[in-house]
C-alpha cells in the first residue's frame, strides 16, 4: 500500500486508501478517543502561533493531540505514520522529518470550511494525511472531505466518505479541502508531517 500511496502522490499529489488499517486497530483508536473525558478535548482553533484562534465559523471540531509517548492504539497509528514517513521519503525524496496528529470530533452540525493545511513558500507542514474512525457511514451521513483543484478552486477532485479506514493523503501546500457538515458523530485522526526548517537563528524541533 505505501508503494500505492508513493505512486498516487507522484502523479497526482494525493491519494485515498481504503482499508489502510486494520479494523480492529479503527476501532480501538475510537475507543481511545471516546475514552479521553471532556477536559482532555479542545475547541480546534485557526492560525499559527501567536494569533490561534478558535473561530466556530471555519472549523466546529473538538481535537486532543496525540502525543509521542502514546501507547497502545495511538501508539500503533504512530508506528504506522513512521512507517509511511520512511517509506515516503525512500520513494519520493520528501524529507518528512516530523509528524504530529490529533484526533478530531465533529459533533452533528459541525465542518470544517475550506482551507488549505499550509501556504505556500513558508511551509513547513508537507504533507497531510486523515485516518476515518467511523466504524459506519452512509451517503446521507454528510462529512464528506472534499478535495478541490488548486488550479480550479471550484473543481472537485475527490469526496471522501470518513468511513473508518479509509486514509486520506495529500500535499499540504497543494489542496484546498473542506468538511461538509456532518449530520453524526464524526470521528478522525488529522495528521501532517513537517520537513526540518531548522536554521542558525531558528530552530525546529520534532513534534
Ligand atoms: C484538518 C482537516 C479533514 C477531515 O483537520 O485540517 O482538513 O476530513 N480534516 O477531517
Ligand atoms: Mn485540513
Amino acid at each position: 500500500m505505501f508503494d500505492l500511496i508513493a505512486n498516487d502522490l507522484r502523479l497526482k499529489g494525493y491519494s485515498v486508501q481504503k482499508h489502510a488499517l486494520p479494523p480492529a486497530l479503527i476501532e480501538e483508536l475510537l475507543h481511545t478517543f471516546k475514552s479521553i473525558p471532556p477536559e482532555g478535548l479542545k475547541q480546534a482553533g485557526i492560525g499559527r502561533a501567536c494569533d490561534l484562534q478558535a473561530n466556530s465559523e471555519i472549523r466546529r471540531d473538538e481535537i486532543a493531540w496525540i502525543e509521542s509517548a502514546d501507547s497502545g492504539a495511538a501508539g500503533q497509528w504512530l508506528q504506522f505514520s513512521a512507517q509511511l514517513q520512511h517509506h515516503l521519503n525512500r520513494a519520493l525524496m520528501l524529507g518528512l522529518f516530523s509528524f504530529e496528529s490529533h484526533f478530531a470530533h465533529y459533533a452533528p452540525g459541525a465542518f470544517y470550511k475550506t482551507h488549505v493545511d499550509a501556504f505556500k513558500g513558508q511551509a513547513n507542514r508537507v504533507l497531510s494525511v486523515v485516518l476515518y474512525l467511523n466504524l459506519e457511514w452512509s451517503a446521507n451521513d454528510g462529512g464528506e472531505m472534499v478535495l478541490y483543484s488548486d488550479q480550479d478552486p471550484q473543481c472537485v477532485l475527490e469526496t471522501i466518505q470518513p468511513l473508518g479506514g479509509t486514509l486520506a493523503v495529500f500535499l499540504s501546500e497543494d489542496f484546498p479541502h473542506e468538511v461538509l457538515p456532518t449530520r453524526r458523530d464524526r470521528y478522525s485522526i488529522a495528521g501532517w508531517y513537517r520537513v526540518n526548517t531548522s536554521s542558525t537563528l531558528r530552530v525546529d524541533p520534532p513534534a
